[in-house]
């Protein structure tokens, strides 16, 4: 083997090796991905940066947003007509309304739960037996068949605030005797 042919051989090496680091390079530029600064997971309600005090602040103010008082105040009479359409399938609310596939709701704010005589209730709704309070109604109103389990009232509930709001407002309307407000 002459010195040529050794300088051949390293020369090939060499080029060899020039090559695969070059395609790395290049495969390194054609699929170069910004990598994000925030994470693309991120969870709702939970503040990345924040320190548990501040977590305790939030569940309080949940708390808060619940308050009857300030939940009845979002509402309005009108716009609650409009929504108790949603119950007019199965409710009527007159002095002298008949029961549907629900009970008449004539005076329910303050009644207590399952109490028209001639109305069929499910023995959920009986057992219940309590006062149709505004808290109680609203509770009841979020999620009808998750806070009395095994009511017949096929409803899947208002999850606005300001519509239980105002369907509260109305139905306290229709009544001899309507509560007053808190
Ligand atoms: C698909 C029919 C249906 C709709 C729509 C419906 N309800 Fe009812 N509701 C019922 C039935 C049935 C009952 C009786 C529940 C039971 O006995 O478990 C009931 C019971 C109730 C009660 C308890 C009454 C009592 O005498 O204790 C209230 C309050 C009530 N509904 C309010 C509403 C409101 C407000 C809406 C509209 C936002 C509504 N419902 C929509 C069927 C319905």
């Amino acid at each position: 083997m002459d010195s040529f042919e050794i300088n051949k051989i390293i020369a090939s090496i060499l080029l060899t090796a020039l090559i695969i680091i070059g395609i790395g390079k290049i495969v390194d530029i054609l699929f170069y991905v910004e990598k994000p600064k925030l994470s693309a997971y991120k969870v709702e309600g939970i503040d990345q940066s924040s320190s548990g005090q501040q977590t305790s602040v939030k569940t309080e103010k949940a708390v808060e947003a619940v308050d009857i008082k300030t939940l009845l105040a979002m509402g309005d009479l009108a716009h609650g007509e409009k929504v108790f359409k949603k119950c007019t399938a199965c409710h009527m609310i007159a002095a002298d309304g008949k029961n549907k596939i629900g009970p008449n709701l004539w005076g329910v704010i303050g009644r207590t739960a399952g109490a028209i005589d001639d109305y069929n209730y499910s023995k959920a709704m009986k057992a219940y037996a309590k006062e149709w309070t505004f808290e109680e109604m609203n509770s009841y109103l979020i999620k009808p068949q998750a806070y009395i389990k095994g009511t017949k009232m096929a409803f899947a509930g208002l999850r606005k605030e300001k519509d239980r709001a105002s369907v509260i407002l109305y139905m306290n309307s229709k009544s001899s005797s309507p509560k007053p407000l808190p």
